[in-house]
């Protein structure tokens, strides 16, 4: 379903309001509203900033003139007037986002109007109805009827407060971070450096400073993090790793690209982590390294696996991918076991606008062999001591997490809250069938996903679908059920797992889910379980 329609503001109209100018400052004003009540943001171009305010101040100017009937003189001094345009445009400007001049944007002299010219462009970059130009330009408005509104035009066509809901919010997000993310974007077009540039650097010591891990190694995925600490840890043909079944295909991947053999442990049924009981039973003598996942936002169980592999003299991969800020014990994700290894994509807790990963260690001699691995096995320019990838996380990404950082601590406790709530408004549900994901007492859940079990889940996700609110399956069939792993264990093996790719489907999730928003996923899913 279509998008909300976003209004760029013309200068005319923020004067119009700010001014204000009876008779035109309510129309415009209501158009603003009408905008935010249909769920779109309002917009200034930042290359407008003189004109607003030099313009403003004229107008004040003028009406302190013409309000002193018969006296020449203005009362307010143009110093006067300028601060006080700086006063109401400061104030205007709190509900209001910038919109970035871009250097194409200056290039408009031989136009007829560089200023209206300017404008256009900036709406024109964004997708095609999603933005207009709110203006009282009557040439504008003639000309360009499909980039532009009048204030007195109604509302800017969008859906309104019954759009379909994002599965993941990452608009809200993006817009408050706009201008930190256009910033460091920015720095690395200036710079350069698009490969190992000072931001990768930036990016690994502030993720080891916050997860109090000595060594961050940032690489191209989440994926790249398990396999380049697999090598890392010399895994290789013959080797047994032993992971959970029910995880994303690239825990097992990477095992079985190395041509080692993944040994598949059950999950737990109610928290879908790994069963830490069930772990010492599958250790062999071929065994090289545990890999437990820490499934939607919820570590799994590091102390109890932690001790079976010190008492088997076993190396510890935390798959981390979903669970980057999450803590367990008293401690963050990550930092709890020889590797642990997250992934930066898009619909991650911490995400970048691509691929991206890290992992983290202790060990310093470790760290070093990732190091090398990242890059080709390098220990210097041309000296490949051993076999590596191509496996670095690229400047740019590392600037978009940087930014990301920001408002992380704020995201986080936001995830918390939410899955909290969506916790207590779900519980009567359990009377019709719902399963709740459990959270142990020692540990929270970042909620990556916030999954539940449903009976019936083709049904309900058709009719979820149907009343607007998507959700998702993570994932449809344990690993022994996956063509390409089909072979490395019998297809009755981890019950568990099995019972669980059948029932858990995934809810809308991220810190910007508005409480009206989670009350309607609630009371979609109340109505779809009561008509089963
Ligand atoms: C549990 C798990 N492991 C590994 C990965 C791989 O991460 P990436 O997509 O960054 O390669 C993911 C990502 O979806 C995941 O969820």
């Amino acid at each position: 379903m279509a998008r909300p329609t976003d209004l760029l503001l013309d200068v005319n109209i923020v004067l119009d309001i700010c001014l204000p100018r009876p008779g035109l400052a309510e129309p415009a004003l209501a158009a603003l509203e009408r905008c935010r009540q249909a769920g779109g943001h309002l917009w200034l171009y930042a290359g407008s900033v003189q004109t607003l305010e030099y313009t403003l101040a004229a107008g004040l100017l003028q009406q302190s003139g013409a309000g002193s009937a018969g006296v020449q003189e203005p009362s307010l001094t143009r110093g006067q007037a300028l601060r006080r345009s700086h006063e109401l445009l400061h104030a205007f400007c709190r509900d209001v986002h910038w919109l970035a001049a871009l250097a194409g944007d200056g290039d408009v002299f031989a136009t007829d109007d560089p200023e209206d010219e300017q404008l256009l462009r900036a709406v024109r970059r964004r997708p095609a109805g999603s933005m207009r130009l709110l203006t009282r330009d009557q040439r504008l408005l003639s000309r360009h009827p499909d980039l532009t509104l009048a204030p007195q035009d109604g509302a800017a066509p969008g859906p309104g407060v019954c759009a379909d809901l994002d599965f993941i919010d990452l608009r809200s997000q993006q817009l408050a971070l706009r201008p930190a993310l256009e910033a460091g974007m920015h720095r690395v077009l200036d710079h350069g450096q698009y490969i190992m540039g000072p931001e990768v650097k930036q990016l690994e010591q502030r993720l080891a400073a916050r997860t109090g891990v000595a060594h961050c190694v940032t690489v191209a995925s989440g994926t790249e993090a398990l396999l380049i600490s697999l090598m890392a840890l010399g895994v290789g043909a013959g080797d047994e790793v032993i992971t959970t079944p029910f995880t994303f295909a690239a825990t097992v991947e990477v095992i079985v690209l190395l041509g080692a053999r993944p040994v598949f442990v059950d999950i737990e049924p109610d928290s879908c982590n790994l069963d830490a009981k069930l772990l010492e039973p599958a250790i062999t003598p071929r065994t090289k390294a545990i890999m437990p996942v820490s499934l939607y936002g919820q570590v799994a169980d590091m102390a109890e696996i932690n001790a079976v592999a010190a008492k088997h003299g076993l190396p510890v991969i935390e798959d981390a991918a979903q669970s980057f800020g999450a803590r367990y014990q008293g401690r963050e994700s990550c930092a709890l076991s020889t590797f642990g290894c997250t992934s930066f994509f898009p619909s991650k807790p911490l995400g970048c606008y691509g691929d991206g990963g890290a992992l983290f260690t202790d060990d310093a001699a470790l760290a070093q062999a990732a190091r090398e691995i990242r890059v080709h096995g390098q220990s210097a320019r041309y000296t490949h001591t051993r076999v590596g990838v191509g496996g670095r996380m690229d400047t740019l990404q590392c600037a978009v997490v940087l930014a990301k950082l920001e408002r992380f601590d704020w995201e986080l406790q936001r995830r918390r809250e939410i899955g909290a709530r969506y916790g207590r408004l779900l519980a009567p549900l359990q009377a019709r069938g719902l399963g709740l994901l459990a959270v142990r007492p020692d540990r929270d859940c970042v909620w990556a996903q916030y999954t539940v079990f449903v009976p019936q889940r083709e049904r309900v996700q058709q009719a979820l679908q149907a009343a607007g609110v998507p959700t998702a399956v993570h994932y449809p069939k344990p690993a022994h059920h996956q063509p390409a792993y089909a072979g490395f264990a019998p297809l009755d093996a981890c019950p568990h797992s099995i019972a669980a790719a059948q029932r858990v489907m995934s809810l809308p999730m991220s810190a910007d889910l508005s409480e009206a928003d989670q009350d309607r996923v609630v009371a979609a899913l109340a109505d779809v379980l009561a008509a089963l």
